[in-house]
């Protein structure tokens, strides 16, 4: 049983092939073509090819000029990524708790974090749950910037709305167990179009032009280095991998939804703790988390495995990790909802076209195996 499997095909390493038939492997016409895919599908003005959301992000930090002496508010519960590129910049992760139950950062929440050194907050739509944008925007005062943490949400929405419409940017992962996937990669979608220039900018080294603009029309051109930048460009060769899944994915929502709710109507009822949906919102469904006892999480893990039902854990509460405790002396306390589903936290086989008689094997032996440790 596999715990994830992405659906490219034959067809897509064609993709690839032609690429390499073109004397140009790095970011070029495959790329932009990807990324006016991106700005369509998301309504929004500009999107940029990064080589993953990690480097998106630091590219889309240095743009807004975050750095020394300033914070950025994070939610306690995510990937360590997230609080990782605002620590790389110089700055300060400011944690706060998740709701209990959506597992979400809530506007109240992130404003009562705010602080005169506050620049920008990354809401993270964990599990392909949106968070309250509309409400985060109006939370928040407008001088500080906010970045989605899309990773985990490309196709979900909240109010009928896609990421993008009430953030400063919003950044996608397109990691090999994504939804949209190029092995590594992602992309930031954005409308302002002074923060896009620095944004390319800042995604190649601070040049003012790249490779492809370099050799336009067999003439050399010059460049400049007007700001600091990082390398997060995302090759054609990756990009070519991406246009047939953005067609497609909403067509493939339903098959995640189909297998979370058979998750959801197994479930429901036993001593077992799954993330509240709420109604005004389609989840992305990205992962499928349940969270046992925390006492008994090993040992459900160890169970899960040895009845060949392959499990992760996503994720444990970020402020609690050695580098965060030592550096900031951060408890299991000071972000108690965090901490506690961070240390029961199960992650589920879900992909789209899993075998029903995989899932039922994974329902069955959580039922057999898991809940009995929980009682
Ligand atoms: C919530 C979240 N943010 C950011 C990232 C980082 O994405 P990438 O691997 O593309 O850098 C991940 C990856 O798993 C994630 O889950």
């Amino acid at each position: 049983m596999h715990f994830y499997r992405h659906g490219l095909t034959g067809a897509d390493a064609k993709a690839i092939a032609d690429v390499l038939d073109t004397p140009f492997l790095t970011s070029g016409a495959v790329g932009k073509k990807v990324e006016a895919m991106l700005a369509s599908f998301f309504e929004m003005p500009h999107a940029l090819l990064v080589n993953s959301w990690t480097n998106g992000a630091l590219a889309a930090l240095l743009a807004m000029d975050i750095g020394p002496g300033d914070e950025v508010i994070v939610p306690a519960q995510t990937f360590i990524a997230t609080a990782n590129m605002v620590e790389l910049v110089g700055a300060k992760p400011v944690f706060v708790d998740v709701d209990p139950d959506t597992l979400l950062m809530t506007p109240d929440m992130a404003a009562r974090a705010v602080t005169p050194k506050t620049k920008a907050c990354i809401p993270v739509h964990m599990y392909g749950l949106m968070c309250d944008m509309k409400g985060l925007r109006a939370a928040l005062p407008s001088s500080i910037k906010i970045i989605e943490d899309c990773a985990h949400c490309f196709e979900g929405t909240r109010d009928g709305e896609l990421p993008g419409r009430h953030s400063d940017m919003s950044i996608f992962s397109f990691y090999a167990t994504k939804n949209v996937t190029c092995g590594e990669g992602g992309a930031v979608v954005l409308r302002d179009s002074d923060l896009f220039a620095k944004l390319q900018q800042t995604r190649q080294h601070g040049m003012s032009a790249v490779a492809a603009d370099r050799f336009k029309a067999g003439q050399y051109r010059h460049w400049d280095m007007g700001r600091l930048g990082v390398k997060a460009n995302l090759p054609d060769l990756l990009a070519a991998l991406l246009p047939q899944q953005i067609e497609t994915i909403r067509e493939r929502l339903p098959q995640r939804t189909a297998l979370a709710d058979r998750y959801r109507d197994a479930f429901a009822n036993l001593p077992i703790r799954l993330q509240r949906l709420e109604s005004n919102c389609v989840s992305a469904e990205h992962l499928f988390p349940i969270h046992v006892r925390p006492s008994a999480r090993d040992a459900a893990i160890a169970a899960l495995n040895a009845a060949g039902v392959p499990v992760t854990v996503n994720y444990r509460s970020v402020p609690t990790l050695t580098y965060y405790r030592e550096k900031y002396g951060y408890g299991p306390k000071d972000f108690a909802n965090s901490w506690e589903w961070g240390e029961g936290e199960i992650s589920l086989p879900l992909w789209p076209g899993m075998p029903d008689e995989d899932q039922q094997k994974v329902i069955d032996t959580v039922k057999a195996a898991v809940v009995p440790l929980c009682r």
